[in-house]
């Protein structure tokens, strides 16, 4: 199965929102990954509702929207109104995860929830037959272009052991840092979701380039 590509639109020229969307929908991308963050959960601002709605005006791909803010629940119903298929909050940032995960079924779109570089993957062993997604952080959250941390590989392996242990369905999805040198050891591992910003965007021909991640 060749690994899903969710290109971030974090990367992408802000002021040519429109023309990057479009050049998305003409590639071979699975999803477009959107990243909220508030600047209080990680240490950067990005963008929010209203952006979100405009990428989603052009948008032919779903949104897969990574939420890198506080009190998730309070903006659950406004991101997915704004358009998000999928909806991805921390785990660092939810006391009661299962409840939001709940929140986020009942609006009908996809759960994922991410984990943070330090976050062991046993933590999830309760909730893992209840969501769709884990976006597992291979940078600490904030910004993009970062350096990808090698630890993450066997992180991959012992999520996949977990999942299949338990039955569930949850889809793997490895965020930061990604590139054609990384990913075949993250497929290989049991990784199905890739998530590429800067990789993409920097690339000369970002199109040849989701083609080349999603041919692996
Ligand atoms: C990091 C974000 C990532 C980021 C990935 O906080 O969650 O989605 O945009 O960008 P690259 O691929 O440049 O690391
Ligand atoms: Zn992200």
């Amino acid at each position: 199965m060749p690994p899903l590509i969710a290109p971030s639109i974090l990367a992408a020229d802000f002021a040519n929102l429109q023309r990057e969307v479009e050049m998305l929908n003409g590639s071979v991308a699975d999803y477009i990954h959107v990243d909220i963050m508030d600047g209080v959960f990680v240490p950067n601002i990005s963008f929010g509702i209203p952006v979100t709605e405009a990428i989603k005006t052009y948008a032919e791909k779903p949104l897969d929207v990574h939420l890198m803010i506080v009190n998730p629940d309070q903006y659950l119903e406004a991101f997915r109104r704004a358009g998000a298929e999928i909806l991805s909050v921390h785990y660092e940032a939810c006391t009661h995860l299962h409840r939001t995960v709940q929140a986020i079924h009942s609006l009908g779109a996809k759960a994922g929830v991410a984990i943070n570089p330090h976050t062991p993957v046993h933590l999830l062993e309760e909730i893992i037959g209840d969501i769709d997604m884990v976006c597992m952080m291979s940078v600490n959250p904030g910004f993009g272009g970062q350096k990808f941390i090698e630890n993450t590989y066997s992180k991959v392996a012992r999520l996949k052991e977990l999942i299949l242990k338990k039955g569930s369905s949850a889809k793997i999805e490895i965020d930061g840092g990604v590139n054609l040198e990384n990913a075949p050891k993250l497929i290989a591992a049991g990784a199905d979701v890739l998530v590429a910003g800067s990789f993409v965007f920097s690339s000369s021909d970002p199109k040849a380039t989701i083609a080349s991640l999603k041919s692996l």
